[in-house]
């Protein structure tokens, strides 16, 4: 790390807790779970976590489903254990940050229940979106919105009354417009500042503001691509496009909110931070969440959209650099997280992966590294018997849903469940998964756990590395990219299926994805989709 400030250049590692190391042997991880992990991640090398929801939830969307976002649920322990966590991380030199999420409440939440039970117009029922019903006798939704996880938007209430929803119907979206929302969230960020977190991740950051909630979708059938949260083989522009037309994302009003947590955030000493995750393009959008004054940062979804391409890497690393440039936002780089196939399968293989992660590790800014990544783990491809995620049972099943990236963890090959716990884990793991065991990983110089930790690990020694600092591109073969980073670094980036000679003079070996590359004489020969970092 080379920045002043702690999260412009931090290697944060996401913890989705129900799948990372179960203490008390229910089946599911908990607080004390990562209590337990904690030397794991400081040997890592990581410089913070991002922790998932382990609110009150009735757990219908794996905790962002919250019922009181100022309490723990008990399947993740208690207050005590989140303050316990919070002391733990820190002395080890971990900042931890948590999810917030402002889109929607549970239904299982004390508004949402008063509303329920109070009548049409009520001031219960304005702290969410209460519509009657189109057609004679309001038997149709309010208008033709579709939820992210398939299905109509708007459910119907006993009363008749419709209320919107843009996830599951056990999610009611909240009205921002209504004072009470955001002095409950200012409460809640002051919760957990005071208690001592060091920053937020912003869910569905783009949703929140809906200013035209009674206008129709001009055409659901493309609506339904937009929203989608696996990978459309389509361009930026065409994304850009589904998503001009959808009317309740990315709209104005949300900056108006995050410009008073900022307020908020400020107010707190030691460089409180914000992560957005906005869901929006042409990245142009994406640097709008993170200008001065608004949040730190934006997950760069562009990026980790594209495939193995240099060409369009190239391209996209160029535009976000220049766009968060613009608005003095450092760049951050994600290859996968709890919403999208694991980047080994998503990308096709291993050895890919390995070059890709070594390459937005050298990449001016923050990364974010999601539980399992570094040990190289792959989607899961589940039975559907064992589904979980609202968006495959929404769909019927069209739509797989996420629950491939999110299997409990291998820790120890020899233990039962590979030590994620002794209760049976809540998703079936692979019989194949001992070769990915942390412990198995540790031993092995030629692992992908130890090419992180080695890459991690320079991230902190070299003076080129993190930071903000300069990228130089150098004129490189087709298929390949090369670059600079002050001082004394270069990068080399092999997408092909085959190996590339090029002349690198005065270098040497720093760090390599794989093995089988050859320096000689002034020439680089770089295998077969490989990154190698080079000394000068
Ligand atoms: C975000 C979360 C996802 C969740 C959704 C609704 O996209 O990352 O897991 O289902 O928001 O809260």
């Amino acid at each position: 790390m080379n920045s002043q400030v702690w999260w412009r250049d931090a290697a944060i590692y996401q913890v989705y807790p129900r799948s990372f190391r179960d203490s008390n042997g229910d089946g599911e991880g908990d607080l004390q779970g990562v209590i337990e992990g904690l030397p794991y991640l400081a040997d890592l090398g990581v410089d913070a976590i991002w922790l998932s929801p382990f609110y009150k939830s009735p757990n219908k969307d794996g905790g962002y489903d919250v019922s009181d976002p100022r309490d723990v649920d008990p399947r993740f322990g208690t207050l005590d254990d989140a303050a316990e966590l919070i002391g733990a991380a820190h002395s080890r030199g971990l900042k931890l940050i948590v999810d917030i999420v402002p889109n929607h409440f549970s239904s299982e939440h004390e508004w949402f229940k008063e509303a329920i039970g109070s009548p049409r117009g009520s001031a219960a029922r304005s702290r969410f979106h209460f519509y009657d019903g189109r057609g004679e006798n309001g038997e149709l939704p309010p208008n033709n919105w579709i939820s992210v996880f398939r299905g109509p938007a708007w459910t119907r209430t006993p009363d008749g009354q419709w209320y919107l929803h843009l996830f599951d119907s056990s999610q009611p979206d909240l009205n921002w417009k209504n004072p009470d929302v955001s002095a409950d969230f200012e409460k809640t960020l002051r919760f957990w500042l005071d208690l001592g977190v060091d920053g937020f991740r912003i869910d569905v950051a783009h949703g929140g503001a809906k200013d035209n909630i009674l206008i129709d979708h001009p055409n659901p059938e493309r609506l339904i691509d937009a929203l989608r949260l696996d990978f459309l083989d389509i361009s930026e522009t065409e994304r850009a496009g589904l998503l001009a037309d959808v009317p309740f994302f990315d709209r104005e009003g949300v900056h108006e909110i995050y410009r008073k947590w900022r307020a908020v955030l400020d107010e707190y000493s030691g460089d409180r931070m914000t992560v957005a995750e906005a869901f929006v393009y042409p990245s142009s959008r994406a640097a709008r969440y993170v200008r001065p004054g608004e949040l730190n940062q934006v997950f760069n979804f562009n990026f980790m959209m594209l495939g193995w391409d240099a060409a369009a890497m190239r391209a996209s690393i160029e535009k976000t650099l220049a766009e968060l440039i613009d608005v003095q936002a450092p760049a951050t780089w994600v290859l996968n997280n709890h919403d999208t196939p694991r980047v080994v399968t998503r990308i096709g293989g291993a050895r890919k992966a390995r070059a890709l992660a070594m390459l937005t590790h050298s990449l001016p800014g923050g990364i974010y590294i999601y539980q399992g990544e570094e040990l190289g783990l792959p989607s899961v491809d589940l039975p559907d018997e064992a589904r979980q995620d609202p968006a495959f049972i929404r769909s019927g099943g069209s739509d797989k849903g996420r629950d491939e990236c999110r299997v409990p963890i291998p820790w120890i090959a020899s233990e039962p469940n590979y030590g994620y716990g002794t209760g049976n884990p809540w998703l079936p793991q692979p019989d194949t998964w001992a070769q990915f065991a942390m412990d198995v990983e540790a031993q092995d110089p030629t692992s992908s756990l130890t090419l992180y930790k080695e890459s991690l690990k320079l991230r902190h020694t070299h003076p080129a590395l993190g930071g903000e600092g300069v990228l130089t591109w150098i004129d490189a073969p087709h298929g390949v990219m090369h670059f600079t980073r002050e001082p004394g670094l270069e990068v080399v980036v092999n997408t092909l299926d085959t190996d590339v000679s090029m002349e690198v003079k005065g270098k040497s070996f720093l760090l390599q994805s794989a093995s089988g590359s050859l320096l000689q004489d002034g020439v680089l020969t770089i295998s077969a989709n490989t990154t190698i970092w080079l000394q000068r």
